[in-house]
């Protein structure tokens, strides 16, 4: 059988790079995209280390996703060099934590770059490439599948979030609507909405005691999330055929639940 061709946007980062991981060993075809090389070609070299050479290698590419031609070229050599994709993982984005009154245009508009277009570029291309079935000679139903990360603030009014709790709310749309438009093709859609997760991203917060035991306190769980732990909530619903149109929150019940910590 044939290794599933799939890309991740944003595989050097926590999320990305856990994401990575638990494909390489499912045996993917990975494509891994960020903007730094050495990263790429250190974790590239781990990943076939890790599986004593038995996963197929892995293509790195460098791009800047908020610019959509850098997005169209990624997806246009994958399908030269594979034939076809058939999964994609969006893992890149910010958190921004700032009343809205301090948030300037240029920080609304990279925000909204970032986290909004970024995630629409990558969805739009998979929309143009993955309906065009690789290879599906048998009756086997067509599969492919897309994961973007929203996030838990876009769900759940929690104070100075407005401009990322916009782009992500942006994010979910997107996908909602692709998920109808794709679904008689095979294509599937579906969000991740973390919590706070320790990732690179996250250390202004995880790494300073006094806010990391204070989002700690927000999650009802009493605790702050793991990448991997968004990684395999990213894996499942990229792999299960049956799931299109969900969010998925991996984030200790925050979106959802009153924590009791918070009071204490
Ligand atoms: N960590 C959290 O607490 C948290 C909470 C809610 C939502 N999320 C969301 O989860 C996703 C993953 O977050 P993370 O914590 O794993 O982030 P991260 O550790 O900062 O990783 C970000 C990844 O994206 C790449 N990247 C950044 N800007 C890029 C650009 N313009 N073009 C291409 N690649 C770019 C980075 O590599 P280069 O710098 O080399 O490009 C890196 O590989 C994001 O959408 C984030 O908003 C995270």
């Amino acid at each position: 059988m044939t290794a599933p061709v799939s890309i991740i946007f944003g595989a050097t980062g926590g999320i990305g790079s856990e994401t990575a991981r638990l494909l390489s060993r499912r045996g993917h075809q990975l494509v891994l995209v960020a903007r730094n090389k050495d990263k790429l070609e250190k974790l590239a070299k781990e990943l076939h280390e890790a599986t004593g050479g038995a996963s197929p290698a892995c293509a790195i590419q460098t791009a800047d996703i908020v610019r959509s031609t850098a997005v169209d070229d990624v997806f246009d050599k994958v399908t030269d060099q594979y034939g076809g994709v058939d999964h994609v993982a969006h893992c890149v984005g910010s958190i921004v934590l700032k009343p809205i009154t301090s948030v300037t245009d240029a920080l609304l508009q990279e925000t909204l770059q970032l986290n909004t277009a970024s995630a629409f570029y990558v969805l739009r291309a998979a929309c143009k490439h993955l309906p065009r079935v690789r290879s599906n000679a048998g009756h086997e139903p067509v599969d492919k599948s897309v994961v973007l990360c929203t996030s838990a603030v876009s769900m759940h009014g929690l104070p100075n979030h407005e401009a990322i709790a916009a782009a992500k709310a942006g994010v979910i749309g997107m996908a909602q609507s692709a998920a109808a438009s794709y679904a008689p093709r095979g294509l599937r859609v579906n969000c991740v909405a973390p919590g706070m997760t320790d990732t690179p991203l996250a250390s202004f917060i995880t790494n300073r005691s006094t806010a990391r035991k204070a989002s700690e306190a927000l999650h009802p769980l009493g605790r702050i999330g793991r990448a991997e732990q968004v990684a395999s909530a990213i894996v499942l619903l990229l792999e299960n055929p049956f799931i299109t149109g969900q969010v998925l929150a991996v984030d200790g019940g925050l979106s959802t639940l009153v924590s009791q910590h918070a009071a204490r």
